[in-house]
């Protein structure tokens, strides 16, 4: 019932993201067929939609053990040297969040991900030397909201690349049935359609919305999520009909009628809206673009018709 046991295990059972699967199953495949271990991969794209459960997809189809951190959590070298020499042969290291790891971090990762090499620095000054430990051949992956986020050097020694895609509703809706089933919930395909209409393009969502939802249907209703009760529910949970919140409707307003239609930088926008730029660029924005409420030009971010009929506000062509 937990949140790891909705994760799947496999990459056959991991609904969507289908040109990511497709390269994956590949290169893990290719990678098994010479018995050596999958080159280094970069999983990029918006928080929430499995990049951690495809890492740990990886090393189970790898056949490997997985060890994770996160870029903030590695502080100093050492911290990363000893990560590294515990690591077995073909092990994935999943390294979340790889473009917040500081410099001194990550020059200790290019000759690691290039020739399973450790470079330690042996003595101060005139005396010092540098001694070249071996290391297990390992895979690393990284996460990141974007690949542009990273250095190129970094970048640049990642032998594979998945860009992860915000969820068509029809994914979600399949992510949501299997998960229903995991959590022994009955939901009608109506019911499911609805959560995920409302899930922003992101599992993670979509699973925190189905659980609520169960519980307003246990409770409050006969057990079953129709229709009828997901949208009671979901009112409940004062999430509309696009899954929208608080904040993204102070985007769109602040838009719209702060600044009457005319571009706004996102700086402009964070200071407006209370939110930190990078949150509102990577969590906000992707939707937002992917509905088509907003536009991004050259001076700046735009609200579209779609977004003033949303909130019944004329709108004036220019
Ligand atoms: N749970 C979360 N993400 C999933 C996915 N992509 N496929 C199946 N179940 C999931």
């Amino acid at each position: 019932e937990s949140e790891l046991s909705l994760r799947p295990k496999w990459i056959s059972e991991y609904i969507g993201q289908d040109k990511a699967k497709q390269k994956l199953n590949i290169f893990v495949k290719a990678a098994k067929g010479r018995s050596e271990s999958l080159d280094h991969v970069l999983l990029y794209g918006p928080p929430g939609l499995g990049k951690t459960t495809l890492a740990n997809i990886i090393a189970n189809e790898m056949g490997v053990n997985i060890r994770v951190t996160s870029g903030p959590a590695i502080e100093r070298a050492g911290d990363l040297a000893s990560i590294l020499t515990n690591l077995g042969d073909d092990d994935v290291l999943f390294i979340d969040e790889i473009h917040r790891i500081n410099r001194t971090v990550e020059e200790i990762l290019y000759p690691a991900m290039e020739d399973f090499a450790l470079d330690i620095i042996i003595g101060k000054g005139p005396s010092a030397r540098s001694v070249r430990l071996d290391l297990s051949k390992f895979t690393l992956i990284g996460a990141t909201t974007k690949a542009g986020l990273l250095t190129s050097p970094l970048r640049d020694r990642f032998g594979v690349m998945l860009n992860l895609e915000l969820y068509e509703t029809k994914d979600l809706k399949e992510i949501i049935i299997r998960s229903a089933s995991i959590l022994n919930i009955e939901i009608e395909e109506d019911g499911a359609i609805e959560i995920a209409k409302r899930s922003r393009g992101t599992p993670r969502i979509a699973n925190r919305l189905l659980k609520r939802v169960r519980d307003y249907a246990e409770v409050i209703e006969d057990g079953i999520i129709t229709l009828g009760v997901a949208e009671k529910g979901l009112k409940i949970l004062e999430v509309d009909e696009l899954g929208l919140d608080a904040v993204d409707r102070k985007i769109l307003l602040t838009l719209i009628e702060n600044f009457s239609g005319r571009p706004v930088g996102v700086d402009t926008l964070a200071a407006a809206t209370g939110e930190e730029r990078a949150t509102i660029e990577d969590v906000y924005e992707p939707y937002l673009l992917q509905i088509g409420f907003i536009n991004r030009t050259p001076r700046g971010r735009v609200a579209t018709k779609k977004a003033y009929d949303h909130f019944n506000i004329p709108y004036i062509e220019e």
